[in-house]
């Protein structure tokens, strides 16, 4: 298995190209299966996840194409992406594809809406937290699913279609908004969707299905309307910048201090982060497409924060700022209000010396004047990625192992930190 060796302590200077999200090209992939006609997905981050969603896809009867390299392009550009679901040979979803990725579970909503029957494998639980699909379920309900749970599988059947209705959802869920809006748009008559996410990649999506010629109003506000229509069309789209690998490159240089540009991005995608992270002491400007974020001189200063659905501060950002705490002066309290056990970085913190105490949903951060490196182990995407960035303030030599974790949502990691000066590089094996 691959490790990453980091020697710490190089500040981090120059400009660092921000990739698609992949957290909006999952559900725009998964959308390819509403319609018999070719999505053109644009700005498709290369990461793990795309390729096992690809694979998922496949096996449906998707074809896609990636479309090569063009004039001026590199490896950091997005790739184009073709996903054709002409006919659909397969409408079930096994236990060893899902388990492999949550958010293929939200496949169960574009073939019940289209084909009128889905068998999808329950996801299970994962590293950070018990992740139920309940109300992924009780929205298809809503929407005129039968819905029966059988040997591990939901077995989702409309052969009738599906017919509008109002879905209120008791909490903000990203993947219950993405499932009510894609089976919403072929459903016969009216949808409201009440307590929809507000995350950005719930409005790209959005963005996409109206191209496709879904009728959708409000997307980005709580209260979504979609109108059904008989079928959707083919459409082209790129995907919009990944906000969480936006902040995570503006927090690690916070830590370190030094000058980098984030380019291709857009600052409004993060506002209430970069706000906290100006609270800490890093000098923030922005244009529409870029974010240079300096930290020269001042230490860190301590800041409370709490996660929170889109626009507050996000739960995927959460282990990247708790890295940052370590080295501030004074303590702060970090509370998770999203999932139940995303502190499975605090374990792996403290072997590079952070102090660090858990009480309930919150994380008291005492920051400490210096990190030293140390072999570190990490049990998730976001957990890993704060480890880099403690690793790169760290005094000596960080190795974390499980890389596998980063690959699946850091497009270009090392290349892109080496770039800024970072001493950090892959071994193989
Ligand atoms: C999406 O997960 C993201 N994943 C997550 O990013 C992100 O952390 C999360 O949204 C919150 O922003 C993708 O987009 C692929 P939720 P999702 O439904 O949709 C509870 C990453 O690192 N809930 O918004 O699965 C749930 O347990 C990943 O890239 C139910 O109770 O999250 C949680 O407490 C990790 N019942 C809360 O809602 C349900 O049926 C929010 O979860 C569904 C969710």
């Amino acid at each position: 298995m691959d490790r990453i060796r980091i020697r710490g302590g190089a500040p981090l200077n120059g400009t660092i190209p921000i990739s698609g999200a992949k957290n909006a090209a999952l559900p725009l992939m998964i959308a390819s299966l509403l319609t018999e006609e070719t999505l053109e997905l644009g700005n498709v981050p290369r990461l793990a996840d795309i390729s096992s969603l690809l694979r998922i896809l496949s096996n449906f009867g998707v074809d896609h194409m990636i479309a090569g390299r063009r004039p001026g392009e590199t490896s950091e550009t997005g790739q184009t992406i073709r996903l054709t679901a002409r006919s659909v040979i397969d409408t079930c979803a096994p236990y060893e594809l899902v388990s492999t990725m949550r958010a293929s579970f939200w496949v169960i909503a574009p073939l019940v809406a289209r084909l009128g029957e889905a068998r999808v494998s329950m996801p299970g639980g994962c590293a950070i937290g018990t992740r139920p699909v309940d109300l992924l379920i009780m929205a298809l309900e809503k929407l005129g699913a039968e819905i029966e749970i059988d040997g591990g599988y939901v077995v989702a059947k409309a052969p009738k279609g599906l017919t509008g209705a109002t879905i209120e959802f008791p909490k903000v869920t990203v993947g219950g908004t993405h499932v009510a809006l894609m089976a919403a748009t072929l459903a016969k008559g009216t949808t409201v969707i009440k307590n929809a996410a507000r995350e950005p990649e719930v409005v790209d999506l959005a963005d996409c299905l109206i191209k496709m010629g879904a009728k959708i109003r409000g997307a980005g506000e709580s209260e979504i309307v979609v109108e059904g229509v008989e079928r959707l069309h083919g459409a082209s789209h790129d995907v919009l910048p990944d906000r969480i690998e936006t902040g995570t490159y503006a927090m690690a240089v916070a830590m370190t201090g030094g000058d980098v540009t984030l380019e291709n991005t857009r600052p409004e995608l993060l506002a209430f982060a970069l706000d906290v992270l100006k609270q800490a002491g890093a000098e923030i400007t922005s244009t529409d497409n870029s974010i240079r974020v300096r930290r020269n001189g001042n230490g860190i200063k301590a800041v409370d924060m709490t996660t929170d659905p889109f626009p507050g501060f996000p739960t995927d950002l959460q282990a990247q700022f708790m890295a940052l705490m370590t080295k501030a002066s004074g303590t702060s309290r970090i509370r998770e209000t999203i999932f139940e056990n995303r502190f499975m970085h605090v374990q792996e913190l403290a072997r590079l010396g952070a102090k660090i105490r858990l009480d309930g949903d919150s994380a008291y951060v005492e920051g400490v004047p210096t990190l030293k490196g140390a072999p570190v182990m990490a049990t998730d995407l976001r957990a890993s990625v704060s480890l880099v960035i403690a690793g790169l303030a760290a005094e000596g030599e960080t190795t974390i192992n499980r890389v596998y974790h980063l690959d699946r949502g850091f497009e270009a990691l090392e290349a892109k930190l080496v770039r800024c000066g970072a001493e950090i590089e892959r071994i193989k094996g």
